[in-house]
């Protein structure tokens, strides 16, 4: 994902469990029920190549874009700028939209004005051109004014723009952009044929008001349906929750703002169970994880058959932050990804059979946290949203892009372990090259309709990330014009291009979930009181666990647990203790005092120790910058995975 104010780490301190069959990296763990799972697929070839976008100026100043950087005077974007975003395909698989910040355009009436700010572009995949020779199209330059809308003093965005089925019209952040009756791609669409419709989300009574502030939008496959999040802060931390909704488009507007065209959400559903166990429940002493708990954090996507909403909401396993699906009609929930790497981005391939995921196993970044498996989720009450943050060093992410089967990972019968696999993983790691590690992907990748091809994209390397106190030096790009921004096509070349059919529109209405009703008070998710109970193992032994309040008394603030033989799944089984501690000093940053003395045995012998002293690290979840005194170590069957240093 993309920060937009801020990050989907934000949100994950409430978060319950979920479930699913559960797998790992090899010797780790592994899914109990294997047996009846098809045989993982071999490595598949995939070709990735670059995708070209407007050229780059090294003078941003009006006029600054000349003709010697783009002699066809269709405009420039900055070296620095990571205001370029990959998007989608278009239903042809032959174009993907990108949204983009152009700079240096001359003043009007140059007609090379129109080529600034953000806007939102089509580029070519097949190495041909748009009649005027170049290989991508700006759709809304040169919008009249009286088709889109200013917000005055709001900033705006085209976050994860994505084309619908119909090929006409593009959902960009909060946006809606449409060429009317002309295909997005052909001759025809032309500026003035275009409208930018606003998204509003009515929360008030009477319909009155600039309506709520939406986030992390995505399309349901139907065209019809979108999901999204909205932040809020209860007991003074952020939280947030998923909503899903039906796009309606209003062209005359009688109340609230903007009073112009515009799409309004209608009947929103609050992705929240009020009748649904939570995710820890008590009954006297006895302490209960519920598998089945719908715990929808934040809202990644929907599924490519349209049948489930994909989330990230409790871990199943403890500082293994996954993804989870919820079924939109039975609230069956099932478990995604289970890898020990932090993961979010996640799209599905139009017949479900496949999932494309950023996610950081490339670089081993959160195996110092959860490389031991099968440790509950205990301490993750107080700390998941601190553990998610230790996926970025500020605005360098360590996400690389992946393939899984729909069966997630686990065993060939001659015992090689599969765990999807990296899509840009063939190349010399050279720089420039698209293993290079210094290229971090984004989100989201995206699946072409026909499941042959996926677009993503990525952010070079830049200081503070690199340089200074960390230990990685800075280089420079290779891109033209130092760009530090590329977007990525990768070709599946062994697959048949599948027979995508439209999906018909889903109901409207969530089962399982919560009618939203503007203006009313938003619900409080079930916590379990202070006291000291019992977690029984599924399998094996049990755990001691205490939630003890904090200094002021007002929430639980340390978690301590003792684990005898304890084990879920029969692969591993826990031994020893482990404390944690939280403070909030404000809504973003969380400091963490942690004690752990943990072993496992089983299918691995594994371990996750603290230095004598204690391992105690604060994070601010807009920053996500890591910094701690003292060390956490796991080992896993020898191999030992440390924290980064702090600042890298
Ligand atoms: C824009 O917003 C500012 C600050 O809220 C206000 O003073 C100004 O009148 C607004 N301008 C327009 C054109 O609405
Ligand atoms: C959906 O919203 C529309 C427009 O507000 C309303 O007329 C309709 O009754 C709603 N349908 C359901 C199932 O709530
Ligand atoms: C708590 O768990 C123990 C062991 O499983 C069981 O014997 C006991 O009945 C449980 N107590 C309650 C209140 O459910
Ligand atoms: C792929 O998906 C289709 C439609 O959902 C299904 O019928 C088919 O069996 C799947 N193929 C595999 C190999 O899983
Ligand atoms: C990067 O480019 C700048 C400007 O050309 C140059 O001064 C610097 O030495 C280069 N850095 C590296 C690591 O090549
Ligand atoms: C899961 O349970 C824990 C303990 O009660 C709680 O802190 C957390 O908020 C719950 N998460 C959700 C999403 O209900
Ligand atoms: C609860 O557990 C804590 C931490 O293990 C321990 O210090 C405390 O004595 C226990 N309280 C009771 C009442 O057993
Ligand atoms: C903490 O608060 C609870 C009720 O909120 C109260 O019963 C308890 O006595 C308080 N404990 C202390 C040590 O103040
Ligand atoms: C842990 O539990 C398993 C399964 O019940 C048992 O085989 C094993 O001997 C136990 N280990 C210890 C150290 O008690
Ligand atoms: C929280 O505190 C940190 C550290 O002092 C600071 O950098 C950050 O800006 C603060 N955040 C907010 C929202 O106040
Ligand atoms: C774990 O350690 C024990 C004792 O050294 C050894 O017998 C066993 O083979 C080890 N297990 C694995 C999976 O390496
Ligand atoms: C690390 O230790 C220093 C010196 O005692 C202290 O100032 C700082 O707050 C500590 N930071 C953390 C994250 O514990």
């Amino acid at each position: 994902m993309r920060f937009t104010n801020f990050t989907t780490a934000t949100i994950l301190a409430l978060l319950g469990y979920h479930a699913g069959p559960s797998t790992g990296l090899p010797g780790t763990y592994r899914r109990s029920a294997e047996a009846a799972l098809p045989p993982p697929p071999e490595p598949e070839p995939i070709e990735v190549i670059e995708l070209p976008v407007p050229p780059v100026t090294p003078n941003e100043a009006e006029g600054g874009c000349t003709l010697e950087f783009n002699p066809h005077g269709t405009g420039c974007i900055s070296a620095t700028s990571s205001t370029l975003l990959g998007g989608n395909f278009l239903p042809d698989g032959k174009h993907v939209t990108v949204s983009l910040v152009y700079t240096g355009a001359p003043a009007a009436p140059d007609p090379a004005s129109i080529y600034t700010g953000l806007q939102l572009i089509i580029v070519k995949v097949d190495g041909t051109l748009f009649p005027n020779g170049d290989p991508w199209k700006c759709i809304t330059c040169g919008v009249p004014a009286d088709q889109q809308v200013s917000f005055n003093g709001s900033t705006t965005d085209y976050q994860y723009p994505q084309a619908f089925t119909d090929g006409i019209r593009v959902l960009a952040g909060a946006w809606i952009i449409d060429c009317g009756s002309e295909q997005l791609a052909s001759a025809e669409c032309t500026p003035d044929k275009v409208h930018i419709y606003p998204l509003r989300w009515n929360i008030t009574p009477d319909g009155s008001g600039a309506g709520g502030t939406i986030r992390e939008l995505r399309k349901h496959p139907d065209d019809v349906h979108i999901s999204f999040n909205a932040l809020t802060i209860s007991d003074g931390t952020l939280a947030q929750f998923g909503y899903f909704a039906r796009l309606q488009f209003n062209p005359s507007p009688t109340e609230g703002t903007p009073l112009t065209p515009r799409y309004d959400l209608v009947n929103v559903t609050m992705l929240y169970d009020p009748n649904g166990l939570p995710n820890m429940s008590v009954d006297g002493k006895n302490l209960t994880i519920n598998p089945q708990a719908i715990t929808v954090g934040e809202v990644r996507g929907l599924s490519g058959l349209g049948n489930q909403i994909d989330y990230i909401g409790a871990s199943v396993e403890s500082c293994n932050i996954d993804i989870s699906g919820v079924n939109i009609v039975t609230g069956e929930v099932v478990r995604v990804t289970s890898d020990p790497e932090y993961v979010d981005p996640i799209d599905t391939s139009s017949d479900g059979n496949w999932t494309v995921i950023m996610d950081t196993t490339t670089d081993n970044r959160m195996m110092f946290l959860a490389g031991m498996r099968g440790i509950p989720p205990l301490v993750d009450t107080l700390i998941t949203s601190a553990v998610s943050s230790v996926r970025n060093n500020g605005l360098r992410r360590f996400f690389q892009p992946w393939i899984i089967d729909r069966y997630g990972d686990r065993y060939y019968d001659d015992g090689r372990y599969y765990q999807g696999q990296q899509v840009n993983g063939a190349g010399d790691g050279s720089p420039g090259s698209v293993n290079d590690d210094y290229w971090n992907g984004l989100a989201d990748p995206r699946w072409s309709l026909d499941g042959t091809r996926i677009v993503y994209f990525q952010s070079f390397t830049v200081a503070p990330a690199c340089g200074g106190v960390n230990p990685l030096p800075c280089l420079n790009s290779t891109e033209p014009g130092g760009r530090t921004v590329r977007l990525m096509m990768a070709t599946l070349t062994s697959r048949e291009p599948l027979q995508w059919e439209p999906v018909p529109p889903v109901s409207d209405v969530i089962p399982w979930g919560t009618p939203y009703v503007p203006g009313a008070t938003l619900p409080t998710r079930p916590t379990v009181p202070a006291g000291n109970y019992t977690l029984t193992g599924q399998v094996s032994g049990y755990a001691e666990v205490a939630f003890i309040m904090n200094q002021a008394n007002t929430s639980i603030g340390t978690v301590a647990v003792t684990y005898h033989n304890y084990s879920d799944n029969g692969d591993n089984y826990i031994f020893g203790t482990e404390q944690v501690t939280a403070v909030y000093p404000n809504v973003t940053l969380t400091h963490v005092d942690w004690y752990s003395d943990l072993h496992s045995t089983g299918i691995s012998n594994s371990s996750k120790i603290t230095s004598p002293g204690g391992f105690h690290f604060e994070v601010d979840v807009n920053e996500n910058i890591f910094y701690a005194n003292g060390t956490l170590t796991t080992i896993v069957d020898g191999i030992v995975y440390n924290q980064p240093a702090n600042r890298s």
